[in-house]
């Protein structure tokens, strides 16, 4: 056996030379806190050039490259070709912006290089923190548990997973869905993000135990037809356990008539989760927060720092009303994770008897900024201004005969479309020329059967202008592709 080692200046991956790593890191921070400055300068999207995408598509690297040459690579082919998210025009799917503290914090995250599966360290600490700050802001008892996951779908899936065990006890880990007979059925509307039935498909049980119950013309999940549906499955033998509820409907931002949602659940002894994915943090804008009215009675949320709470991505989080039900769905032994009262293997319960992942980075650090440095007011009047936003919008499309609205404006999203007899592909065109401008990036949902243009107003950054810029460009889009059709 060769005992050698190499010597030990080879060894590592740290910089030869710290001055000009430092100095180039400089450099780095320069050019990203430049585009976040400049960001209106840019479009807010461009196609990507072929040439472009095949630089990702070479072999794995054997041989180094300087750090500067890498970078310079960033600045010049990923940089300029990401979504665009950050930028104020962007009003597409339900995208944050993210804020330069959370940037910064991100990267002293991943300097410390910390793992929040667990042991005794001040970065769980801070995920306490903020996870008591989460209960107190949706009045969650101090019993409830909460844990950063990668986004809403994850924590939903969570939800899930806790309220399945809550239905069929913690034995339902070893023994699986079918071993109890029970055939454990859920509801959500029709207005619920695609991620719940994942969720049903992932928790093995079934995308068909999802009842999808009908929304009325707010997109607020039908109370009666939803009792109705209950009462049919229970005649018919089956188990109803779950109710899902929105708080922001992923295509026009509908809330559900929570108070009531959690009266019909305590009646019916049923879980009842909420998906706030982005509209749970309208709690932080006092005058949108009594439309949340119910939401402190629910048994779970799912929710995103990295949507309405401008965190960089990402940061999604899930609170579960009765901790001990939320551990018995995940924790599990492990010698090689075992627990003490003194030493780095104290500190138990870990993030990690909370959730699948035991490998977990430092979310809260860049939420823990984002809330220090920022404070709940200013979040929570940036969340009530991207609702005045859409108002505004909405009554820009209400004064132009060429454009229509097509759904009720509840929150910060709007519907609309550009009147023409062939509207869905005169529409989804419009959207198209609207991304390849580089104005304004809204994205298309189908409403009533229709294809509308979809602006969600989440960004701090996003003002009356980018309004009026998406407007002007949609008509001159429209009348352009109008024209070109009848020629
Ligand atoms: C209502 C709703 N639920 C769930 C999700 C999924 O969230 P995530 O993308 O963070 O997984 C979204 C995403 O936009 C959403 O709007």
């Amino acid at each position: 056996m060769d005992t050698s080692v190499a010597p030990e200046t080879a060894a590592t991956l740290d910089p030869a030379d710290w001055q000009s790593f430092r100095a180039q890191g400089h450099r780095m921070l320069d050019d990203i806190v430049d585009y976040l400055e400049h960001i209106r300068d840019r479009p807010v999207w461009q196609p990507i050039p072929e040439t472009v995408r095949d630089r990702f598509r070479l072999p794995i690297p054997t041989a180094p490259s300087e750090l500067a040459a890498v970078h310079d690579e960033f600045m010049q082919h990923i940089l300029p070709f990401a979504v665009g998210n950050a930028h104020p025009g962007f009003m597409g799917w339900v995208h944050g912006g993210g804020n330069p503290a959370g940037m910064l914090a991100e990267m002293l995250a991943a300097g410390l290089n910390a793992n929040l599966g667990g042991r005794d360290q001040v970065p769980i600490e801070v995920e306490r923190q903020v996870v008591q700050w989460v209960r107190q802001l949706f009045g969650f008892p101090e019993t409830a548990s909460g844990l950063f996951v990668t986004g809403t779908s994850m924590a939903n899936l969570i939800g899930v997973l806790v309220a399945r065990t809550a239905a069929l006890g913690a034995g339902v880990r070893r023994r699986g869905v079918a071993a109890g007979g029970k055939q454990l059925i859920a509801y959500a509307s029709a207005a619920a993000h695609g991620c719940i039935s994942q969720a049903m498909d992932l928790s093995g049980l079934g995308s068909a135990a999802l009842r999808i119950v009908p929304t009325d013309e707010r997109h607020r999940i039908d109370l009666a037809a939803l009792e109705n549906a209950i009462a049919a499955d229970r005649r018919r033998g089956f188990s109803p356990f779950l109710v899902v509820g929105n708080a922001g409907t992923v295509d026009i931002g509908a809330i559900d008539d929570l108070a009531a949602l959690s009266e019909l659940t305590d009646r019916e002894g049923l879980w009842l989760h909420v998906d706030g994915a982005f509209g749970a943090l309208a709690i932080l804008a006092p005058d949108l927060a009594p439309r949340l009215a119910g939401l402190d009675r629910a048994d779970s949320l799912a929710f995103d720092f990295h949507k309405w709470g401008q965190v960089p991505y990402d940061a999604g989080f899930i609170l579960v009303r009765d901790g001990t039900l939320h551990r018995e769905t995940f924790a599990a032994p492990a010698a090689y994770l075992r627990r003490e009262t003194r030493g780095l293997a104290a500190g138990s319960p870990w993030p990690c008897d909370f959730g699948p992942d035991l490998s977990r980075g430092f979310r809260a650090l860049k939420t823990w900024f984002t809330l220090r440095v920022h404070g709940t007011d200013a979040i929570g009047a940036t969340i009530s201004r991207s609702c005045a936003l859409a108002g505004y919008l909405a009554g820009r499309i209400a004064e132009t005969p060429e454009l229509e609205l097509l759904a009720p404006v509840e929150l910060n999203i709007v519907c609309f479309g550009y009147r023409s007899a062939d509207a869905d592909r005169i529409n989804a065109r419009i959207v198209a020329d609207l991304h390849e401008s580089g104005i304004v990036a809204p994205s298309t949902t189908t409403i009533g059967g229709r294809l509308a243009v979809r602006a969600a107003i989440v960004n701090h950054r996003t003002q009356a202008r980018d309004i009026d810029a998406l407007v002007e460009a949609t008509l001159a889009f429209g009348r352009a592709r109008v024209s070109s059709l009848a020629a």
